[in-house]
């Protein structure tokens, strides 16, 4: 069984590297009469004159490349996005299946957590087996998220939490409008329907809720969910599916809508940077891609405008937040951790969510009268070395496999990222103009879900116990 957060305790860690095409290989020499660097700390082969000879590519450029790059280069943003979101060989194109457990589970008949967990893992297999008669695939991508574990009550709780503000502040002069981003099978939208038609018919009569998905599977199946039963086609003309990714929306909506992205962020493409431990002056990552399609991994000097907008909205938007980074350790520690024989050239890196704060400007731009509600992971065991690091794990022969770099075969991984609250909080305030609230997962829900509907009979309570390492930021 997988999780895309914290129940790893099922997952094993393997090797991993025969996924990995990075070769360890002799020393390079270090690159000095230039502006770029390659990192020392992994030993790769000198590839200094095929970085000055290749093209700069970007994930909007190959879009319509069936074929993975080689003999390329580009920014690690632009490579994870490709990785994640390429029409033709992009993880979440062509490889993702979002566990379904069937019927919702009947928390109150449930004796305890370890029984919970087994019927999971039971409803797991059959659902596996049921898609493997269909195609047999080792390498099926299959995880769930607490949207589907805990419906219908998890979709609920968000809906009481918006019909409760709906009816505080907008109706009724407004209608109550939602856009989801990143809707997964389509459960939460199918959800928050069916419970405000259930307890509120007049505000369903003004609910209209619109998805923005990327994934052209996920989006036909979101649709198909629309229609595969009688109380799911009445909702059919309320919803629209917009099947495009959030980055390319273009249309204005001056009015009120509730904004919901539920573990959406975690897959934002990140940049990456390492300070230059002396002098402290960050340097960006981009990635090469060989003639045998092998990565290796180049920093420069020279922010790109996206990477260095980030650090100025954060230092202005921060001043007074102490956050987690490479440059957060005494000055002399730094240094003399450096010097030492066969020390790394460049401090650990840290990833830059670059993609979030364009998200936060679209919000504020074409949305400037939404308010957000969001869920994701604060923090995620088992990741990557670095700050602000991703997990990277695939699944094959039904055991989640995790490796320790992103630059892995593009479109077999899930890349994702924990999100630091704290400082998203400031951003988004600076890029928005709007005040939030964060909180963690368990007291948005404790607050706002039937949480006796999710008690099993020893009183445990998953939906509020797990997802330790989830937050909750909404706009108030
Ligand atoms: C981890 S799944 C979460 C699904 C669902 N929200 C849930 O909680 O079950 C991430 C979802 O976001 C979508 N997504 C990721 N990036 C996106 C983007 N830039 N624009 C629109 N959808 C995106 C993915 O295709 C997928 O549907």
């Amino acid at each position: 069984m997988c999780s895309r957060s914290v129940a790893v305790e099922q997952c094993r860690q393997q090797s991993g590297q025969r996924y990995t095409r990075q070769q360890p290989e002799k020393k390079p020499k270090t690159t000095v009469e230039s502006n770029w660097q390659q990192r020392t700390d992994h030993f790769p082969l000198n590839k200094s004159e095929d970085f000055k000879r290749y093209p700069t590519v970007t994930s909007d450029g190959l879009r319509s490349r069936k074929e993975r790059p080689r003999r390329a280069k580009m920014l690690m943003r632009d490579f994870i996005e490709d990785s994640l979101y390429n029409p033709h060989y992009g993880y979440f194109s062509k490889n993702v299946t979002i566990f379904s457990p069937g019927a919702p589970f009947d928390f109150n008949r449930i004796p305890d957590e370890p029984e919970f967990n087994r019927l999971l893992g039971e409803r797991y297999s059959q659902f596996e087996d049921e898609l493997d008669k269909e195609q047999f695939r080792e390498d099926r991508q299959l995880w769930h998220t607490p949207t589907e574990l805990f419906r219908p009550f998890y979709g609920e709780a968000i809906a009481r939490y918006m019909v409760a503000n709906y009816k505080l502040t907008l109706y009724p002069y407004h209608d109550l409008v939602i856009y989801e981003v990143g809707a997964g099978n389509g459960t939460l939208m199918l959800n928050i329907l069916d419970y405000i038609r259930r307890v509120d018919p007049e505000v369903y009569a003004r609910t209209r809720y619109r998805i923005i998905e990327v994934s052209s599977a996920l989006a036909k199946l979101q649709d198909h969910g629309l229609y595969a039963s009688a109380a799911s086609r009445g909702h059919s003309d309320k919803v629209e599916i917009i099947n495009k990714s959030v980055f390319d929306w273009d249309t204005y909506v001056p009015e009120p809508c509730f904004f919901l992205a539920m573990e959406v962020f975690d897959n934002f493409a990140h940049d990456v940077v390492r300070y230059d431990p002396d002098t402290e002056q960050p340097m960006q990552g981009s990635v090469l891609i060989d003639a045998d399609g092998d990565f290796y991994e180049f920093y420069d000097r020279n922010l790109d405008p996206v990477a260095a907008r980030y650090l100025r909205v954060r230092d202005a938007a921060c001043q007074d937040r102490q956050y987690a980074g490479p440059l957060r350790s005494p000055p002399w520690l730094r240094k003399l951790r450096h010097s030492l024989p066969f020390a790394p050239n460049l401090t650990l890196p840290e990833y830059l969510p670059t993609r979030l704060m364009q998200f936060f400007h679209i919000l504020g731009t074409k949305f400037p009268a939404h308010r957000l509600i969001t869920s994701d992971f604060h923090s995620l065991p088992q990741a990557t070395p670095g700050y602000n690091a991703p997990v990277v794990q695939t699944r094959y022969q039904r055991r989640t496999v995790l490796v320790t770099t992103p630059l892995v075969q593009q479109g077999y991984f899930d890349i994702l990222f924990p999100t630091d609250f704290g400082v998203m909080e400031d951003i988004y305030r600076a890029i928005t103009g709007r005040l939030t609230r964060v909180m963690t997962h368990e007291d948005f829900f404790q607050r706002w879900a039937d949480v006796e509907g999710t008690e099993m009979l020893s009183g445990e309570n998953a939906m509020l116990g797990w997802y330790k390492n989830a937050s909750v930021m909404v706009t108030v």
